[in-house]
């Protein structure tokens, strides 16, 4: 990048120092291109933004279909599995076709810019030279230069491009890196040490589905080693009484629940901290 703009500098210099008005008319060029990159690059990055969110429903797809396969089989669902496939596989080739036909439409068009430059050079330098204003020296020069100004340009619009790219992929990825955690630790959170195993939940409350509480005031206590059955009908709550030790869900109230550490102190979880 460094390189090129500085070659785009000197060139932009040497040409004005040699004639002003033929550089004017070669700026005619110059600034099309700038307006082509710019216009192209901006497009590239929302349709490579599309490209990366349709590629990654097709993975999705694709790791559900086979982490399920046994349950495709089992239920005869390889026709309706091979069609989803087929959808999402489509919609990423569609994308990534005009993703790609973008980013490379970039580098035709510097081309043509560029010869249009040449064009203007001649034109207007030839009818200065008539009228006595540049030599043809002058306008050898200018040819000269103006092939070697699309190099870098082509270049810059290139990388320009590729970071188009990038900067869409790299959205999706900070999207990811700044979820919130659902569950997080109340800000007078104890540290919880080495466990000895005594749990004590103390009226604890807790719904999946707010206003349908599942759990409703449960108090246990167990104390270590000790081996407890949680017998109930289907739907009783033991997975959930279960889950919420294990600290997959919080519950929604509770006078307390905590686990005791190996220092025999009574250490509050988060989730005590966090039911006041
Ligand atoms: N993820 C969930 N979202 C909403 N409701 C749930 C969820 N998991 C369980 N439930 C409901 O909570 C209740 C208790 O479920 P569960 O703890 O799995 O019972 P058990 O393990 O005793 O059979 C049931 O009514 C169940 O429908
Ligand atoms: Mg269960």
């Amino acid at each position: 990048m460094f390189t090129g703009l500085l070659t785009v500098a000197g060139i932009l210099a040497i040409i004005f120092l040699l004639s002003p008005w033929l550089a004017l008319g070669s700026m005619l060029a110059f600034v099309l291109m700038l307006g082509l990159v710019g216009t192209v690059g901006r497009r590239t990055r929302s349709v490579f933004r599309e490209y990366q969110k349709r590629l990654g429903a097709l993975n999705a797809v694709l790791e559900e279909t086979y982490s399920g396969q046994r349950v495709v089989l089992a239920f005869g669902q390889e026709q309706r599995v091979l069609t989803d496939f087929d959808q999402a596989n489509a919609a990423v080739r569609a994308t990534g076709v005009k993703a790609m036909t973008l980013a490379l439409l970039v580098m035709p068009m510097m081309g043509i810019l560029s010869n249009l430059n040449v064009a203007i050079i001649c034109g207007l330098g030839g009818w200065l030279a008539i009228h006595g204003r540049v030599t043809i020296g002058t306008i050898a020069a200018f040819i000269t230069y103006s092939r070697r100004f699309a190099e870098p340009l082509r270049q810059l619009g290139n990388l320009y491009n590729q970071v188009q790219a990038a900067l869409a992929g790299a959205e999706r990825i900070f999207d990811l890196l700044d979820t919130h955690p659902d569950r997080l630790d109340p800000a007078d959170a104890v540290q919880l040490p080495r466990v000895r195993g005594e749990v004590r939940f103390e009226g604890v409350t807790f719904a999946y589905v707010p206003g349908t509480p599942v759990l409703n005031d449960v108090s246990i206590h167990a104390r270590p080693g000790q081996r407890i059955a949680l017998v109930g009908h289907t739907g009783a709550g033991k997975t959930t009484l279960v889950n919420l030790l294990s600290r997959f869900y919080d519950p929604m109230g509770a006078r307390s629940a905590s686990m005791a550490s190996t220092s025999d102190r009574s250490i509050g979880t988060a989730y005590a901290a966090n039911s006041g």
